[in-house]
């Protein structure tokens, strides 16, 4: 991709929304899930070339952002297709982690809001959120995929639980989770929605790219 904008990352991380929200209670803790997703990001990571329609992997300063990374599991696995990956979080404590984890990897992280990232309009190829949307209230939520449509010039990518287990263990299980994270009730709404629906209701055409028992994964196209 040619033209790719340069972006001022440290002014936009400069200006972050510094907030002390229920991820920094529990970021010590998130090393659990982080383990339960190595092989479901790798896969993800892998399928992403084929559903783009360009050719991320040589592409020069592709840039990729990842929007509520959390400890950056996600992010650094997107360093396998651009040595230009953002990650940002509300969290300042989930960010430490980030950048502890990262060691050298080509992804700078920062503490910023994705209800207002400041970064200029189309300025990443990709934007990826990764279960960063279910448990915000409904306003928080349609403002972060809105954020996402601005600032990629391109594509997007979606991971999210869209519906709730259906065994019993499994269902406590994470409703618990859900209940620690301390968004509950936005999760219990955001299951009934149709999230393919949704996207499409912000501008973007998406692409069913995984699908498993209780998530998905979307690869949208910005319209
Ligand atoms: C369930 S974790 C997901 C982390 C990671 N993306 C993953 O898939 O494992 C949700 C993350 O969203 C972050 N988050 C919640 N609200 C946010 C907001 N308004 N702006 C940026 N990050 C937010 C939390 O701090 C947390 O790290």
């Amino acid at each position: 991709m040619e033209n790719v904008k340069e972006i001022s990352i440290e002014k936009a991380i400069e200006k972050a929304i510094v907030q002390a929200p229920v991820f920094d209670k529990i970021a010590k803790f998130y090393f659990v899930i982080d383990l339960m997703s190595i092989s479901f990001f790798n896969r993800v990571v892998r399928e992403i070339p084929k559903h783009l329609d360009f050719d991320i992997e040589n592409t020069i300063n592709a840039n990729i952002l990842d929007v509520c990374c959390g400890t950056g599991l996600l992010s650094r696995y997107l360093t396998k297709l651009s040595d230009r990956v953002v990650g940002v979080d509300i969290s300042p404590k989930m960010i430490a982690k980030a950048k502890r984890a990262a060691k050298k990897l080509p992804v700078y992280f920062g503490v910023m809001d994705a209800t207002s990232l400041d970064f200029p309009d189309g300025s990443f190829d990709l934007v990826a959120i990764s279960r960063g949307l279910h448990a915000m209230p409904k306003e928080t939520r349609d403002n972060a995929v809105k954020q996402a449509h601005r600032v990629t010039s391109s594509h997007a990518l979606f991971i999210e639980p869209v519906r709730r287990p259906k065994s019993r263990i499994s269902r406590a299980i994470h409703d618990f989770a859900e209940r620690a994270e301390g968004g509950f009730e936005n999760y219990i709404e955001f299951v009934e929605i149709d999230f393919s629906e949704y996207l499409t209701s912000f501008g973007f055409l998406p692409k069913l790219m995984i699908k498993e028992s209780n998530s998905e994964v979307y690869l949208c196209k910005k319209l």
